[in-house]
C-alpha cells in the first residue's frame, strides 16, 4: 500500500472532546478515544493539543507522501513522532486499515475464528459521571455463549430490562444507568437479577472498581456504600478483605483495579478465582507487566492501545501475556469515537474479551463490527 495523501482533523468524542482523525488517500480513516479515569503511568494522549497535532500532521504530510507500508511492523514509522499517544495511534490504525482495505482482522492473522466476550458495562459511576453514583465505576455483565451473536443478544436484553426494574435514564460516559442506590445495593440488584438465564444464557457479574479513584491519604473513601452506611473508609487490608468476599458472595468472575495503582503486592491477595485484572495498575505497559507478574499480582491485564501509544508495543503486550497465561480484554475508553479497530484487534490477536459499553452509538459500533466479523469468519 502507498500512501497518495493523508489529512488530519479534528472531531470531538462522545464526551464531546476533541480527538484526532487520520484520512488516507481518501477513504481510509481511524480515531482515537481518551479516558478520563486515566492512570498515572499511560503515555499523554497529546503532547500538547489535539489541534496542535492535527496541524503539524496537515503540515507535514508531505513526509509520508508515496512512502509504501508492506508488513505490520513498517508501522513503526510512526513512533518516532513527538505528538503524543493518540496521532500515532491514529496514523498507525488508518495505515493499517488502508493496508487491509478495512479488513484488519483478515489481514492481520487470515485463519482467525475466534470472537471475544463483550463484558458490557450495565450501571456505572465513580469518575464517569458528575452525578451521584455509586463508587464502583462500572458493574459489568458477562454473557456465556457458544457465539458472539448470543452474547451480544443476552446483554441486549439484560440492559433492557435492568432499565425498566431501575426506571432511570440518566446514563455514564459509557451509557451505563446512574441508579439512585448504594454501592451494595446495586450488587445485591444485580446478583439477584442474574440468578435467571437471560434468553437461555447466563450472564455472570464482574466490576470495574478503578480504586484509584477514590483512594486518599491511605484510605478507600466510600461515599455511597450501603443503606444504612453512606461513607465508609477502609484500610488496605479492609478493602482487600471486602473484595474477596464480594468475590465470593456474588460470585464475580472479574474484578477490574480492586486496589490503587501502585499496590502490586496488594492485588495478589485477592481471591483469583475471578479475573484479577490490572487497567491503571498496567497501563498496557509491559514493564509493568513484568512487575506484576514476579510479585503474582494479577491474571488478566486492559488493554487499551493508547495508554502505551503504539500499535507494535500493544502486540509484544499482547503476545507477551498469552505466553505467560495472563488473560487480556481489549478496552474502549470512557470518551469514545466510532472507530471499531479494537473489534478487529480482538479478532487477529485471539484477544478472548472486549470491554465495551452496551448502549450508545460509539460504543454499539464496536459490538456490531464484531457481529459482522463472525458473519463473514462463518460465511
Ligand atoms: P477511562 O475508563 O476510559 O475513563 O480511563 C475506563 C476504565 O477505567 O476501564
Ligand atoms: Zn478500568
Amino acid at each position: 500500500m502507498r500512501i497518495k495523501t493523508l489529512k488530519a482533523k479534528i472531531i470531538k468524542n462522545s464526551r464531546n472532546e476533541n480527538t484526532i482523525q487520520i484520512t488516507i488517500n481518501k477513504k481510509f480513516k481511524a480515531s482515537v478515544p481518551s479516558g478520563a479515569s486515566t492512570g498515572t503511568h499511560e503515555v499523554k494522549a497529546y503532547k500538547k493539543t489535539a489541534k496542535y497535532a492535527v496541524d503539524y500532521l496537515n503540515k507535514h504530510h508531505d513526509h509520508w507522501k508515496n512512502k509504501s507500508f508492506d508488513e505490520f511492523y513498517d508501522l513503526e514509522t510512526f513512533e518516532n513522532l513527538n505528538l503524543g499517544g493518540n496521532p500515532i495511534l491514529a496514523l498507525q490504525l488508518t495505515t493499517l486499515k488502508a493496508m487491509s482495505n478495512n479488513k484488519i482482522y483478515k489481514y492481520l492473522n487470515p485463519k482467525s475464528k475466534i470472537l471475544p466476550t463483550p463484558l458490557g458495562n450495565v450501571i456505572g459511576g465513580g469518575s464517569h459521571t458528575k452525578l451521584k453514583s455509586s463508587d464502583i465505576q462500572e458493574f459489568l455483565l458477562i454473557p456465556k455463549a457458544k457465539t458472539f451473536k448470543e452474547r451480544y443478544l443476552a446483554n441486549k436484553h439484560a440492559y433492557k430490562e435492568i432499565k425498566k426494574k431501575l426506571n432511570t435514564k440518566k446514563l455514564t460516559d459509557e451509557g451505563a444507568f446512574i441508579p439512585n442506590i448504594s454501592t451494595t445495593e446495586t450488587l445485591d440488584f444485580l446478583n439477584n437479577y442474574l440468578q435467571d438465564k437471560v434468553l437461555g444464557i447466563k450472564i455472570n457479574l464482574g466490576l470495574d472498581i478503578a480504586a484509584s479513584e477514590f483512594y486518599k491519604n491511605k484510605t478507600y473513601n466510600y461515599k455511597n456504600f450501603s443503606k444504612s452506611n453512606k461513607t465508609n473508609k477502609l484500610k488496605k487490608q479492609e478493602q482487600i478483605n471486602l473484595v474477596n468476599s464480594w468475590i465470593s458472595d456474588y460470585n464475580l468472575k472479574y474484578v477490574e483495579d480492586p486496589l490503587e495503582q501502585e499496590d502490586f503486592r496488594g492485588f495478589s491477595k485477592l481471591d483469583q478465582r475471578a479475573l484479577i485484572c490490572g487497567d491503571d495498575l498496567i497501563t498496557t505497559n509491559i514493564k509493568r507487566l513484568k512487575s506484576a507478574m514476579q510479585q503474582k499480582s494479577i491474571n488478566s491485564i486492559i488493554i487499551k492501545p493508547n495508554q502505551i501509544g503504539s500499535l507494535i508495543k500493544t502486540k509484544e503486550i499482547v503476545d507477551f501475556a498469552h505466553s505467560h497465561n495472563i488473560k487480556t480484554i481489549i478496552s474502549h475508553r470512557s470518551g469514545e469515537t466510532l472507530d471499531s479497530s479494537i473489534s478487529h484487534l480482538a479478532v487477529a490477536w485471539k484477544i478472548p474479551y472486549i470491554k465495551t459499553g452496551i448502549f450508545g452509538k460509539e460504543r454499539e459500533s464496536k459490538l456490531k463490527e464484531l457481529l459482522k466479523i463472525e458473519n463473514e469468519i462463518k460465511a
